[in-house]
């Protein structure tokens, strides 16, 4: 199972990642996610990419696909994988095509969760994560059963440096140019399902299950 899971910030790729990893037990491989760790550790490759994302701003193509890169040459992808926030550009689509085709591996499909940008803003400014699970919640429609208390291992909740309000317009922005064409790469290629990401949670991950059928018999 090879899939990518596309979609604005707050569209909830994390949210249906944490549920498809859960189920077909692939490797998430979500590159905001290696980012946060390398900046949490100060390594140079999160120094670097600290000072983009503060600003709301994609990380360097040539940057973020050698992550990928080496990150899909583990073991642990030979089974399958969820590529989760990349690629976000066609250049960073191209380079995932040659690294692809020198592991012998194609994709399945590239799952793009759909939601109308005036939801994204409030989904992501009532975002809180846990630092230690990870885990991802939101004030308001996925709540915690204790308030600011995470469910799975009793962290308190924060919110993420960049779902401050100034910041989430400006990467919406920027991930909103870069959209299209990336949708229209995979339309062409035959891999773009499209799925609905209005809906309640459990209904988006419904639909999602519905489609990889197919590919789990
Ligand atoms: P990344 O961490 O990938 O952030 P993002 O793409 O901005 O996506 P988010 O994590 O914000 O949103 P999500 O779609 O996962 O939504 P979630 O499930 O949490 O990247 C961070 C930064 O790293 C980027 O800005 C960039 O700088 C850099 N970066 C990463 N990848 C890169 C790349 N390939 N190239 C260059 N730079 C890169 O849901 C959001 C909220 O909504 C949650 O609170 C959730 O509970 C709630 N929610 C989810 N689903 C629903 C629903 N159906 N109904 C109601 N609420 C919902």
């Amino acid at each position: 199972m090879n899939l990518i899971l596309m979609g604005l910030p707050g569209a909830g790729k994390g949210t249906q990642a944490e549920k498809i990893v859960e189920k077909y037990e692939v490797p998430h491989i979500s590159t905001g996610d290696m980012f946060r760790a390398a900046i949490k550790e100060e390594t140079p490759l999160g120094k670097e990419a600290k000072s983009y994302i503060d600003r709301g701003e994609l990380v360097p193509d040539e940057v973020t696909i050698g992550i990928v890169k080496e990150r899909l040459g583990k073991d642990d992808c030979k089974a399958g994988f969820l590529l989760d926030g990349f690629p976000r550009t066609v250049a960073q689509a191209e380079a995932l095509e040659d690294i692809l085709s020198s592991l012998n591996k194609s994709l399945d499909y590239v799952l793009n969760i759909d939601v109308p940008r005036e939801d994204l803003e409030e989904r992501l400014t009532g975002r809180r994560i846990s630092p230690t699970s990870g885990r991802t919640y939101h004030v308001k429609y996925n709540p915690p059963k204790v308030e600011g208390i995470c469910d799975e291992d009793g962290s308190e909740l924060v919110q993420r440096d960049d779902d401050k309000p100034e910041t989430v317009k400006k990467r919406l922005d920027v991930n909103i140019e870069q959209q299209q064409p990336l949708i229209d790469f995979y339309e062409e290629k035959g891999y773009l399902r499209n799925i609905d990401g209005g809906q309640d949670i459990n209904k988006v991950f419904e639909d999602i299950e519905e489609l990889l059928k197919g590919l789990h018999a």
